[in-house]
């Protein structure tokens, strides 16, 4: 029975006719997508399942493409940039650096109609998108704190020496 549960999947999505991939990770982890049956891949676009979790609005948006050089050129509207790179020539294997919020489905497309789909779920998601950045207070306070201790301590040495010296020189 749990066989039958796990397969079910399978086997529903090769009745659509619709082979997709699926990978999991952590955020941090490094995951590889392949692009398979797209004969010239030129585009890779990226739904995301959460996209609130990224600011963003639904919807499928592109993230990789081939530049009229050829090399592989990576969206700096979205957010894969510095994390996501292809992998060899041309943009048919992506290796990203997993983040919350990654969680979609990442297609590969070539000049036609031809695709292939890679469903990925981020570990955490979406519950981790929820988590507060750090807030510039926050970053303040790692600065100001370290430079009030050192002011303290300064104040201190200067104090003890003025006393010192005070002590040592004979009052007329
Ligand atoms: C991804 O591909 C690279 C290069 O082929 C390989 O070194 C690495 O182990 C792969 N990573 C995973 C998670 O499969």
């Amino acid at each position: 029975m749990v066989l039958v549960l796990q397969l079910l999947p399978l086997l529903l999505s090769r009745a659509q006719g619709n082979p997709e991939a699926s990978l999991e990770g952590r955020p941090g982890d490094r995951v590889n997508l392949s692009c398979v049956e797209v004969s010239q891949p030129t585009r890779w676009v990226w739904a995301p399942s959460f996209p609130a979790c990224k600011g963003l609005s639904k919807g499928r948006r592109r993230i990789l493409w081939t530049s009229s050089n050829g090399n592989p050129t990576v969206s700096a509207a979205q957010p894969f940039v510095g994390r996501l790179r292809a992998l060899g020539l041309g943009i048919r294997r992506l290796e990203l650096l997993l983040s919350a919020g990654d969680s979609g489905t990442f297609t590969c497309k070539g000049h036609g109609k031809d695709e292939s789909r890679t469903v990925l779920r981020v570990l955490g998601d979406p519950a981790d998108c929820k988590a507060p950045e750090p807030t510039r207070e926050s970053g303040y306070l790692q600065i100001l704190i370290p430079l009030l201790v050192l002011g303290l301590l300064l104040a201190l040495g200067a104090g003890g020496l003025a006393y010192c010296l005070r002590s040592s020189v004979p009052l007329t």
